[in-house]
């Protein structure tokens, strides 16, 4: 059984992109992390990330038999209208995280179409905010 840990937009590059905003962890740490928390449950980690809206709905269609997600959307929190309807169709649950806390940021990321989807959100806790997510899904998906 796999948790998927889904990032959206630029946060491939994570550990350079602006790191005074998005930290220096890499995507590499922050799947190592996260695999390290599901592991309590024996679970795996599937990680994608794309740039792309599209294949973002792709890789969400493709695992749907996972038992939750982690989801950055990154920009696409502002207005990506198909992979907020990809995410209402996802059974599973997921908790959308932000590296930083958007709402001390500009007024264009103070929304977020996909968050009321989530089961969660954890906002500006920097990489240890995957982590806090992925922990959660440990207590939110029931014992089989
Ligand atoms: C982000 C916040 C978004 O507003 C931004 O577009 C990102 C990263 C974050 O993790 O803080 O790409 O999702």
């Amino acid at each position: 059984r796999s948790v998927l840990l889904l990032n959206g937009p630029n946060l491939g590059t994570l550990g350079k992109r602006q790191p005074e905003i998005y930290g220096t962890d890499t995507l590499a740490e922050i799947e190592a992390a996260v695999a390290e928390e599901v592991g309590a449950r024996g679970w795996e980690v599937v990680s994608e990330q794309r740039n792309g809206e599209g294949e973002l709905v792709d890789v969400l269609q493709r695992h749907d038999d996972v038992v939750g997600a982690v989801v950055n959307p990154g920009a696409l929190m502002i207005a990506g209208w198909s992979l907020r309807d990809a995410l209402a169709d996802f059974a599973p649950p997921w908790v959308e995280v932000h590296l930083s806390n958007v709402w001390g940021r500009e007024a264009f990321r103070h929304t977020s179409v996909t968050a009321p989807l989530a089961s969660g959100v954890v906002m500006g806790m920097g990489a240890l905010g995957y982590r806090l997510a992925a922990r959660a899904l440990t207590r939110l998906v029931p014992e089989d």
